[in-house]
């Protein structure tokens, strides 16, 4: 019989949850987070919500509406990745929010930080959290500085009483991603891949105690290509004539590893690979927006 390398079932006292959820794609993103996160964070007694935001506005970058929408959905930390800066409304919130972090390795003359300090919604722990470019096959943005050296960096200038370390490393190639993972190995309580939009299944928790997982995979519509719809992204494929890639409509779901972490020791005790699927009408956008219009914040009228 296989080894099982997933404990889900232990509970310990001093242990925090912590939920870091893959790439939100664009309104069926968001939407699905909106009316599932909540519902999620208490039954599952989530202490932090980590969450990638590169691709929530209609699929590329953010916006300071869309990330104070997040926050309130239940999102304690938004990471970005190689769409970062996409959008210049996103420099506000990046230079004032200790809440919106982008990738600690761009260019030093990049705005915003790379790293933040928070507390549990809780506030029974602090955690710093940290996010972090690959660079094999990562050729959109220039200038990133070797995340090897700069999370080592990072982590020195982290405060001492900060025992709970969480890594978006956000990445293409999943040997980076093993390879960061085993770098962190002891030294980070979680590094959970980001980027590919593909979950891998390989959620475990390494041996110094880091959980780990190569891709989160992606928050968003699954009936598609990594978020788009498959139509355009076959007509592309099949014809090279260009064509826009609109977000995908239908099978939407929140994609994430949680993991269980001693607040004392910041070890991780447990990672899980975790999918939430969408009720049935959210495949169908039109109710559920006439359901988001109804409540607090009102409707999400971006792309
Ligand atoms: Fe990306
Ligand atoms: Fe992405």
């Amino acid at each position: 019989m296989p080894r099982k390398q997933v404990t889900v079932e232990r509970r310990e006292d001093m242990a925090v949850n912590i939920f870091c959820i893959g790439d939100v794609v664009g309104k069926p993103g968001r939407g699905i987070l909106a009316d599932h996160l909540h519902e999620y964070i208490r039954e599952h007694d989530i202490d932090l919500v980590v969450c990638n935001a590169e691709n929530a506005a209609g699929g590329s970058g953010l916006t300071p509406q869309i990330f104070n929408k997040l926050l309130h959905y239940g999102v304690d930390v938004v990471t970005l990745g190689d769409h970062a800066l996409r959008r210049k409304e996103v420099f506000a919130p990046l230079t004032e929010s200790d809440r919106l972090i982008r990738p600690a390795n761009l260019s030093g003359g990049a705005v915003g930080r790379g790293w933040t300090v928070v507390e549990t919604k809780s506030g029974a722990a602090r955690v710093g959290v940290v996010c972090l470019l690959g660079q094999m096959y990562m050729n959109s943005v220039p200038n990133s500085d070797s995340p090897w050296k700069v999370i080592d960096d990072v982590f020195g200038l982290m405060p001492a009483d900060v025992g709970i370390r969480v890594v978006d490393f956000h990445a293409e190639a999943s040997s980076e991603k093993i390879a960061m993972g085993w770098h962190l190995n002891g030294r980070a309580s979680m590094v959970f891949g980001t980027h590919t939009h593909i979950p891998t299944a390989d959620a475990r928790v390494l041996d110094g105690g880091t959980a780990h997982i190569s891709d989160a995979g992606m928050t968003g519509p699954y009936d598609g290509v990594l978020g788009r719809k498959k139509e355009r992204v076959l007509q592309f494929l099949t014809t090279s004539m260009p064509t826009r890639f609109d977000v995908a409509d239908n099978d939407v779901r929140i994609s994430g590893l949680l993991a269980s972490v001693d607040a004392e020791t910041g070890k991780a005790i447990s990672a899980e690979h975790v999918q939430i699927f969408g009720r049935s009408e959210d495949a169908e956008p039109q109710a559920r927006n006439a359901k988001a219009d109804s409540t607090q914040p009102p409707g999400d009228t971006e792309g």
